[in-house]
């Protein structure tokens, strides 16, 4: 009986996990193959009701003091990232040295071991690429770093477990500056050298994690459960998205839109890869503390009217 379950529950997950990055059959930029399809061509998990990307309204997000800092090991190690690539067309993506770079604390249950970063925007600076939001605000873009539960082994094989992957996003806010961060300038300098499809480049020692992620206080997140983003779309993500963001200036910014190619250099450019955001039925975002810095509307009716309250007792 156990067996048979097993044996179902392998034959049916085997043909949907791929994970992101997987050439299955969708896109982002076809009327026949975006996001708005996924639920239909990819519909195991894609038409699921615990799916990613959402909207943090701030206002709803509920105080967790369980979530904690995290142990960040390895983030600032210059020789685990390894090769930056053009992923099927649809992401940049750099790999990570695994035995290197892992995560714990931070409320997750186990340690996680970093896989692989990888990038979604818009179509330069002016647009936004994000597929958080925080309030209905888009971002320009949005870093993710993929973590899976180490007692897997590797990726794929977390993603039957509901909390397998520990993915981080950070949002990438545009400033008017030129050339800044120098990591960053480093970084994009790389996307000239994977312009088609599967190009790839050893990234040599160059950069620590850390170093793309300057200006994040990482102790202040927010927390969800959810889905990849991509197809198939499972939902086996406990998701940290970053409260402050990566200031990246513009110029650097512009690159990832105007460098890299859907499929060879005679093709259209990797544009607008980000999937929009998906209904939170019923599920609740966490964080550390009220994440609000300017008090909401109601809160300040409600102070008012205290106030007003009080005068009038008095
Ligand atoms: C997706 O799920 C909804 C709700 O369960 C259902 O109504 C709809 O038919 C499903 N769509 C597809 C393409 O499976
Ligand atoms: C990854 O790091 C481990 C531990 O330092 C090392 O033994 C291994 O050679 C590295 N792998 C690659 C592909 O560099
Ligand atoms: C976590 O990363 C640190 C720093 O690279 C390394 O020493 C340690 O062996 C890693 N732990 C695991 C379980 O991979
Ligand atoms: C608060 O966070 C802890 C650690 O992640 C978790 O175990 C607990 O379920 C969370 N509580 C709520 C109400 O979300
Ligand atoms: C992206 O922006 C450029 C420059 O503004 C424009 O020429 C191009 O058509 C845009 N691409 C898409 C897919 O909207
Ligand atoms: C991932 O781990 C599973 C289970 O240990 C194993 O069967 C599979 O071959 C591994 N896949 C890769 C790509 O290493
Ligand atoms: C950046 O430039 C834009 C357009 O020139 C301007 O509207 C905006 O206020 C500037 N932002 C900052 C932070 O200076
Ligand atoms: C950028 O790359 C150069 C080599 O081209 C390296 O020496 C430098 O340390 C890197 N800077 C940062 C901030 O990582
Ligand atoms: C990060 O934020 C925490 C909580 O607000 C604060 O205590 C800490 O000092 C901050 N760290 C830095 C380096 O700013
Ligand atoms: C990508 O380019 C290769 C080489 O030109 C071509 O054979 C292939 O059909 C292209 N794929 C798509 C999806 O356009
Ligand atoms: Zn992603």
């Amino acid at each position: 009986m156990k067996m048979k379950l097993l044996a179902f529950l392998f034959a049916c997950l085997l043909p949907n996990v791929k994970g992101e990055g997987s050439s299955a059959n969708w896109c982002y930029n076809l009327p026949t193959c975006n996001f708005y399809t996924w639920p239909t061509i990819s519909p195991h998990f894609c038409n699921g009701s615990q799916q990613s990307p959402v909207d943090i309204v701030t206002r709803n997000v509920v105080i967790n003091a369980s979530l904690v800092p995290f142990t960040y090991s390895g983030f600032n190690d210059g020789s685990a990232l390894q090769e930056i690539t053009n992923s099927e067309g649809k992401t940049v993506k750099i790999s990570v040295n695994d035995s290197k770079v892992n995560v714990s604390g931070g409320g997750l249950t186990d340690l996680y071991k970093t896989s692989q970063v990888h990038f979604h925007w818009g179509n330069g600076s002016s647009t936004g690429g994000s597929e958080h939001t925080v309030d209905s605000r888009q971002y320009q873009m949005e870093l993710h770093i993929v973590n899976y539960k180490a007692s897997y082994g590797n990726l794929t094989a977390a993603l039957g477990d509901p909390t397998g992957v520990a993915v981080f996003g950070f949002f990438i806010e545009a400033t008017n500056d030129s050339g800044n961060p120098g990591s960053w300038n480093n970084l994009t300098s790389f996307l000239s050298s994977i312009p088609s499809n599967g190009n790839s480049k050893n990234i040599g020692g160059q950069l620590a994690l850390e170093d793309l992620l300057l200006g994040v206080n990482r102790t202040k997140y927010y927390r969800y459960s959810g889905s990849l983003t991509t197809p198939s779309c499972n939902e086996a993500v406990v998701w940290t998205i970053f409260k402050d963001t990566i200031k990246v200036s513009k110029d650097l910014i512009d690159l990832f839109s105007t460098t890299v190619r859907i499929n060879t250099t005679s093709d259209s450019l990797m544009t607008y890869n980000f999937r929009g955001g998906q209904q939170l039925n019923g599920r609740i975002i966490t964080s550390q503390t009220s994440s609000a810095t300017t008090p909401h509307h109601s809160t300040f009716i409600s102070a008012v009217l205290l106030a007003a309250g009080l005068w009038w007792f008095c």
